[in-house]
């Protein structure tokens, strides 16, 4: 990851181009005692993003935080060069520029998920591909169908620039990329609007169920989303993971099924090539959904009601609070160093696809940043409970 280590410096350096608007919004001080600050980042290309500051007594590092990380990781490293420049930092050891010469991110096509909310699709044909990888499957297939729009969602970051390089290199027009976890993507999809949705060679995850992609949710999700008509693709190698698909797969009545030992496609997945050498048996499962859907209802808006108290802060649980089905948990708060609000790292939804967020207030206004999360019934119920903590009601 970009990052650069600088001799120690006195940060307010940075309050300077604050109030100039240049590129920084916020300097976030911790609350508690902790060798780290956040720089909020408006640089103009997309969404806004922090940079931290960890401070070591030889040297300052500075790179992106995880939470707010843009997949271009050019952004960030000419969102770190600008940033020594303007403040003038010593810089001791950066990694700027070692990627060098590698074809751009075709980064029109990078969608967030947001994007999903009230999607427009540039293609009347739409089709889904979850945890693409080397995404051989999905390029074959955009290239084979001009037609169709693939959604391809990846959760391995590199493997989603990967494609995004991929795509700017091969020209393509009809894939859409999303570096998220594809089980909240799912909830946010419409109804009665996918062709298909390809899952091949799922991580099994046999001792971690919980973490599968295929579920009772999965595939409820696949039967409202996808057009009558419409079918869930899922090839595996794992004889434990067919088991239990088969199981799954059974359930929905509006739906039936088909299973097919050792069928070939036209194109070979990494993993399926690596499966082929060593002799596995490969298992497809075609699931086929026979009836319309309703329509999905939004949960909820996720806007924050009233005016925070910042005292309530303070007495904000450091332990996750667990309820039915959900959870909410509160990290570091920084205060902002002109006084205007702060910045309190919150993760909280479901068990199996929490979402990481921050909460930024500012003159009695709090809002998600860098931006609201995905509108999923968990989320809105998570939601109501951060207004209950943080606002009393
Ligand atoms: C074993 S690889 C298979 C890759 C590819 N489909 C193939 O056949 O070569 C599984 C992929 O699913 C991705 N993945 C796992 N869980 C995911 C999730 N919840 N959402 C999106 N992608 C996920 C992983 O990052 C990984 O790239």
């Amino acid at each position: 990851m970009p990052h650069l280590k600088v001799r120690p410096f006195e940060t307010g350096k940075f309050d300077e181009l604050i109030e100039r608007g240049e590129l920084c919004t916020f300097r976030g001080i911790p609350v508690e005692e902790a060798p780290v600050e956040l720089l909020g980042i408006e640089d103009g290309e997309g969404a806004p993003f922090l940079l931290e500051i960890k401070k070591r007594e030889e040297a300052y590092l500075i790179r992106c935080d995880k939470i707010t990380r843009p997949l271009d990781v050019g952004r960030i490293k000419r969102a770190l060069t600008k940033l020594a420049k303007r403040a003038g930092l010593e810089v001791l050891h950066s990694n700027l520029q070692h990627s060098e010469g590698k074809p751009p991110l075709a980064n029109e096509f990078e969608k967030g998920i947001r994007d999903f909310e009230n999607p427009e699709f540039p293609r009347e044909k739409v089709a889904l591909e979850v945890g693409f990888g080397s995404g051989r499957h999905l390029l074959w297939q955009a290239k084979e169908h001009p037609d169709t729009l693939f959604i391809g969602v990846e959760i391995h970051t590199p493997s989603a620039q990967q494609v995004l390089r991929q795509i700017h290199l091969q020209g393509l027009e009809n894939v859409w990329v999303l570096n998220y976890d594809a089980r909240l993507l799912m909830e946010m999809l419409p109804s009665n609007r996918l062709e298909a949705i390809y899952v091949h060679f799922p991580v099994p995850w046999d001792k971690k169920p919980h973490r599968r992609v295929i579920s009772d949710a999965f595939v409820a999700e696949a039967e409202r989303v996808l057009r009558p008509g419409g079918v869930l693709e899922l090839r595996t190698d794992s004889e434990n993971y067919y088991r239990y698909a088969l199981e799954v797969f059974s359930h929905p009545v509006k739906a039936e099924f088909l299973v097919e030992k050792n069928r070939e496609l036209p194109v070979v997945s990494k993993y399926e090539a690596r499966w082929r050498r060593m002799e596995k048996n490969i298992y497809t499962l075609t699931f086929r959904v026979l009836e319309e859907s309703p329509t999905r209802e939004n949960p909820g808006d996720f806007h924050f009601e009233g005016t925070l108290e910042e005292s309530r802060l303070a007495a904000l649980p450091s332990r996750a609070v667990v309820e039915d089905g959900y959870f909410v948990h509160f990290g570091h708060r920084y205060r902002f160093a002109d006084g205007s609000g702060g910045i309190v790292e919150c993760s909280f939804g479901g068990f199996d696809r929490p979402e990481h967020k921050y909460l930024l207030y500012k003159e009695g206004r709090m809002d998600y940043f860098p931006d609201r999360p995905v509108a999923t019934v968990t989320n809105a119920r998570a939601h109501r409970r951060i207004q209950e903590m943080t606002h009393g009601r």
